[in-house]
């Protein structure tokens, strides 16, 4: 018999959602495993669902298990291995007759949504269970989940393998080679402008990305404002937030988390602080992981970060520490 694996996805009807879901049953995210999917919206379009869930039946996916749809997070999160959380709403749309323009602008209006969330999570999730916050501001809205779930056992990330992508392909074309040639794409502190893409830490064909870029006119001018405000360039020109590519990320960093990592590699994902790297406690941090052949996440500890890493880490840890204080009510 196949293994089962149970997976929540909230903001189902959603753009990010169209593409996510048919790939967590095509066999490959997964593997072989049978995919249970609990598909979740808000109740004013949940009945949506429905045309969803007969393109997956039309669709013939080999490892598509029972398929629920719901506006109830507490039923939907039962003994749930992996949750994706995606609901939420995006920038650029007008909300309450004020345009969103900035993730910080979502603070207050999506963080909420994170509380009911993770006491769902922390008391009807597996005890090993995986969560990915998608949804925006990710790094504070998962620090709001995890602080409602009350579950050290579970482990809370926020997305940043979209960062790291858009990283990997500004870099691939600087330095002439394949994206599959540039490892170790580390994306540190917040998924907002002020992240940091750590160039000089990357490897590229057995090279330190330190060693191979040495043009910080390109840095400063081109390569840090490119990815920093490549979710902005996207909304801009699509007059919608970037889906395909965030669903993506969100498939690529499953499989991350689902299979060991390789010697000397990591890949990219916020979670909580535990003092490494000097980072400030109690915030979610983009940093260095990898999954062990046992099955566990660990923070990779061992990156040298330069005085120039530090100094922009710092900026980014100190946006996340203001995010913090301005969600102090939800972290009660
Ligand atoms: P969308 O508006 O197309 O879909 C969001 C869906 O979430 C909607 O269908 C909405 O009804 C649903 N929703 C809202 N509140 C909910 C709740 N409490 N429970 C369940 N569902 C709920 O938006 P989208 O383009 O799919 O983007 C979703 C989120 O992902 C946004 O916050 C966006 O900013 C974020 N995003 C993050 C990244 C990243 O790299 N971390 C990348 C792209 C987008
Ligand atoms: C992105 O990076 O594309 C998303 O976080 C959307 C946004 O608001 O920038």
């Amino acid at each position: 018999m196949k293994e089962r694996i149970k997976v929540v996805v909230t903001g189902a009807a959603g753009q990010i959602s169209y593409s996510l879901i048919p790939r967590l049953v095509d066999g490959h995210t997964f593997g072989d495993k049978i995919v249970d999917l609990e598909l979740v919206e808000i109740p004013q379009v949940v009945d949506k669902l429905q045309g969803l869930i007969m393109e997956l039946e039309d669709s013939n996916f080999p490892n598509m298990g029972n398929v629920n749809f719901t506006s109830d997070f507490e039923s939907a999160a039962k003994d749930a291995d992996w949750f994706l959380l995606v609901g939420s709403i995006p920038r650029g749309i007008v909300f309450n007759g004020k345009k969103i323009e900035e993730r910080a602008d979502l603070l207050q209006i999506n963080g909420g949504i994170f509380v009911g969330q993770g006491q769902a999570i922390g008391k009807y999730g597996k005890s090993d269970a995986k969560i990915l916050v998608v949804g925006n501001p990710a790094n504070t809205n998962a620090l709001i989940g995890r602080h409602a779930a009350g579950n050290d056992s579970q482990l809370w990330m926020a997305m940043t393998m979209l960062d790291s992508s858009r990283a990997r392909s500004v870099l691939s074309k600087k330095l002439n080679v394949g994206i599959e040639d540039i490892s170790k794409m580390i994306i540190w502190g917040n998924h907002s402008p002020t992240m940091y893409p750590d160039f000089e830490n990357i490897i590229s064909n057995g090279e330190l990305g330190k060693n191979l870029i040495d043009d910080m006119n390109w840095v400063n001018n081109d390569f840090l404002p490119i990815v920093q405000q490549r979710g902005k360039a996207v909304i801009d020109s699509r007059g919608a937030s970037s889906a395909t590519s965030a669903a993506k990320a969100a498939l690529d960093t499953v499989i991350a988390c689902e299979n060991p990592t390789k010697s000397g590699e990591c890949f990219s994902a916020a979670v909580i602080t535990d003092g490494s790297y000097n980072l400030p406690h109690g915030i979610v941090c983009g940093m260095p992981l990898m999954t062990t052949s046992e099955g566990s996440v660990e923070i990779v500890r061992d990156i040298v970060l330069s005085d120039f890493a530090k100094e922009k880490i710092k900026i980014s840890t100190n946006e996340l520490i203001e995010e913090r204080s301005a969600v102090e009510d939800l972290l009660k």
